[in-house]
């Protein structure tokens, strides 16, 4: 296997090829990039077909986890959204007409096209966006596909999900998307979308936009009919011409709570429909009955996946005052173990920040919290010289006033706190601007259940977190944002019920 692996090496490119010189270097432990055959430059997948941009414009991709440039991609504008709203308008007849079985074969087949070309999916949205080959590998890509899967599922059974009421697809779709799960929050938009019978137009991130268009090949592949789905590259202002096109009558976005303001205000007064999914500032809590072992884990898995880049992070670790000092002890310990450095390094646990102004981001926000006083924690670690790096790092002795308890640093920052009863815990979980999710650690599952129920967050795990199902709604309260993706209730937006 490794002999094979070096074979392929030798015949990447040498843009795409793993930089030496990390602190943790397994040269054999190296996934390869060849299985991606990147082009310098990518166009919008409008109708069908990949096009340039009306006006010649591009901006460029990087991989951060070098600095370097990826490749071109088409910069949309107005103009470019008008058409491919207007593709995806011509698209909705026939599409909203097809039979729900016929609609599934489609999503089924773009499901299954998914897993037979994971390793390249994987391979790209790691050099693209700079997280760990093993997490793009075992996570995004095999749940992105499983959306597709689920949602296939119900493209025939519409009936059952509303049952005793008449449903229509709701028309054109505007989807905007962030970076830190790039196909993943492609698969979570479209595939509810697509089975109930919707057109889409959906535009990923600027900082990483290649695994939607390889998507957009995959779909080209599937044969799905033109126009049902257009994928535009651009940045925020291509986001804000999707919104303010007045053909587009639902909008879904997941990104920063600022801008879904934005979006809220502009839209309002208009016949859209809207789902938010913003951000988080997620209380994991640890009793001091909890499996302490497990719950370090969680702890870890909470703040350190994907660099901490995630919504609903457990960026706020509660622990019982009477266990206070043993978990801080475990946890040192076990993240002195995690693995920083290149992404494509198949024993890397913690991978690069996804772009320069999040790892500017981050750090200033490190910063506020050393000038607060908070005692301070990192791993101790060498960071590759190249690229954007971040040591996976904690704050003890914070408050529920403390910045870093109240705002999301979307970074591998963890604040800690400590309660003494339950019903503490409870308060101070629940004094946050945001409402996404939770983590409770204890033996006792009636506790479990009792906490739970006094939470105000969307989404709660028990004695795991981070675990996602495309059956499981996700979605917040507060400024966390509104509606529901994944399971039955992701069909909600996507219908309006007669
Ligand atoms: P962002 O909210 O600006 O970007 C998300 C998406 O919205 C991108 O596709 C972007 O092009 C688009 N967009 C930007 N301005 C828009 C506008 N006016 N109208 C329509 N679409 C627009 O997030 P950004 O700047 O990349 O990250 C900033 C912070 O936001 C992060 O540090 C993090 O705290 C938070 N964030 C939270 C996410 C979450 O899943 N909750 C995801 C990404 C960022
Ligand atoms: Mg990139």
């Amino acid at each position: 296997m490794a002999k094979k692996n070096k074979k392929t090496q030798k015949n990447k490119s040498k843009k795409t090829q793993p930089k030496k010189g990390f602190h943790f270097e397994y040269d054999e432990a190296l996934e390869s990039t060849a299985v991606v055959k990147l082009k310098k430059k990518y166009g919008l997948f409008i109708g069908g077909e990949f096009k340039a941009s009306k006006s010649g414009k591009t901006f460029k991709t990087e991989n951060p986890a070098t600095g370097e440039k990826l490749a071109e991609l088409a910069l949309a504008d107005k103009k470019d959204v008008d058409s491919a709203v207007q593709a995806a308008k011509k698209a909705f007849k026939a599409w909203s007409e097809l039979s729900g079985k016929e609609r599934g074969k489609y999503l089924f087949r773009i499901a299954r096209l998914i897993q037979e070309r994971s390793r390249e999916f994987a391979v790209l949205e790691t050099l693209d966006g700079g997280k760990p080959i093993k997490e793009s590998r075992d996570v995004d890509i095999p749940l992105a596909a499983n959306h597709f899967f689920y949602y296939a599922g119900w493209a025939d059974k519409l009936d059952y999900a509303f049952p005793g009421k008449k449903i229509k697809p709701v028309g054109v779709c505007g989807q905007i998307i962030p970076w830190n799960f790039p196909l993943l929050m492609a698969a979570w938009k479209l595939a509810p979308a697509l089975a109930a019978g919707n057109t889409v137009v959906l535009k990923p991130a600027e900082q990483t936009s290649l695994t939607a268009l390889l998507l957009a090949e995959v779909i080209q592949e599937a044969e799905l009919p033109k126009g049902v789905v257009n994928i535009i590259t651009g940045e925020g202002k291509t986001g804000a011409a999707l919104v303010d096109h007045p053909d587009v009558k639902k909008i879904a976005f997941t990104g920063s709570t600022d801008i879904g303001k934005t979006i809220a205000k502009a839209i309002a007064g208009s016949d859209k429909k809207l789902t938010l999914e913003l951000g988080g500032k997620s209380a994991n809590i640890i009793f001091e009955d909890a499996a302490i072992d497990q719950a370090v884990e969680g702890i870890v898995n909470g703040i350190f996946f994907n660099q901490g880049h995630v919504c609903c992070a457990g960026s706020r670790v509660l622990v019982q005052e009477s266990i206070k000092d043993e978990v801080i002890a475990k946890l040192k310990k076990r993240m002195s173990t995690l693995r920083v450095g290149n992404p494509l390094d198949k024993n890397t646990d913690v991978g690069a920040i996804n772009s320069k102004e999040q790892l500017e981001k981050i750090n200033s926000l490190v910063a506020i919290g050393k000038k607060e006083g908070g005692r301070f924690h990192e791993v101790d670690c060498a960071l590759p010289k190249k690229g954007y790096y971040c040591k996976p790092c904690f704050f003890e002795g914070q408050t529920p006033a403390s910045t870093l308890s109240r705002v999301e640093v979307f970074g591998p920052v963890l604040s800690i706190m400590t309660f003494r009863t339950p019903d503490e815990a409870v308060k101070i979980a629940n004094d946050s601007n945001y409402g996404l999710a939770a983590g409770i650690w204890s033996e006792k599952s009636s506790k479990i259940h009792k906490i739970a129920s006094e939470l105000k967050a969307g989404v709660i795990w028990g004695n795991t977190y981070n675990k996602f199902d495309p059956a499981a709604p996700f979605g917040g309260y507060k400024e966390s944002g509104f509606g529901r993706e994944g399971g039955l209730h992701g069909l909600y937006p996507y219908v309006e019920v007669r």
